[in-house]
């Protein structure tokens, strides 16, 4: 079963970036991390990250002809991107919205999430295990179990 792991602007900067608020592990860290749980599980992961609104869409879009579901960490794109939520609406497989941060616990700006409005789910504020909660969630979604 293969997933797709989408991550937004910025958080190729983890480890590097405001380290009190997103913590020290890299983005290759975290991805290592979520290989090393997917590994015996016969669960296959694709990475990928951009920077760009379109990038990530075209990601999206890539994914659904490719990947049994989605993680996606939009960033602050999460925030304000219709284009990103209309290509969430168009996929068919699940795709659960993931953030480091509880973005409710944040500034005003971060507490509206279109784009996970349009998810299947949504997991915020705990940081890089949150990914790997979003892939176990999806698993048991598709095998259909409990
Ligand atoms: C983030 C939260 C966003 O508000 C912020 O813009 C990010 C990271 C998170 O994972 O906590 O870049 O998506």
């Amino acid at each position: 079963m293969r997933f797709w792991v989408i991550n937004g602007p910025n958080l190729n900067w983890l480890g590097r970036r405001e380290v009190a608020v997103y913590g020290d592990l890299s983005l290759e860290a975290v991805n290592d991390k979520l290989m090393d749980w997917a590994a015996g599980r016969k669960l296959e992961l694709v990475f990928r990250q951009a920077n760009c609104e379109g990038r990530i869409i075209d990601f999206l879009q890539a994914a659904e002809d490719d990947a049994r579901g989605v993680v996606l960490n939009p960033g602050a794109f999460g925030h304000y991107s219709l284009a990103i939520a209309d290509a969430v609406s168009a996929l068919t497989v699940p795709v659960v919205e993931v953030h480091l941060t509880n973005v409710f616990a944040r500034e005003p700006e971060r507490h509206t999430l279109p784009v996970a409005a349009r998810c299947h789910g949504l997991i915020a504020g705990l940081g890089w295990r949150g990914y790997r909660l979003a892939l176990e969630t999806l698993t048991e979604i598709i095998e259909g179990s409990e």
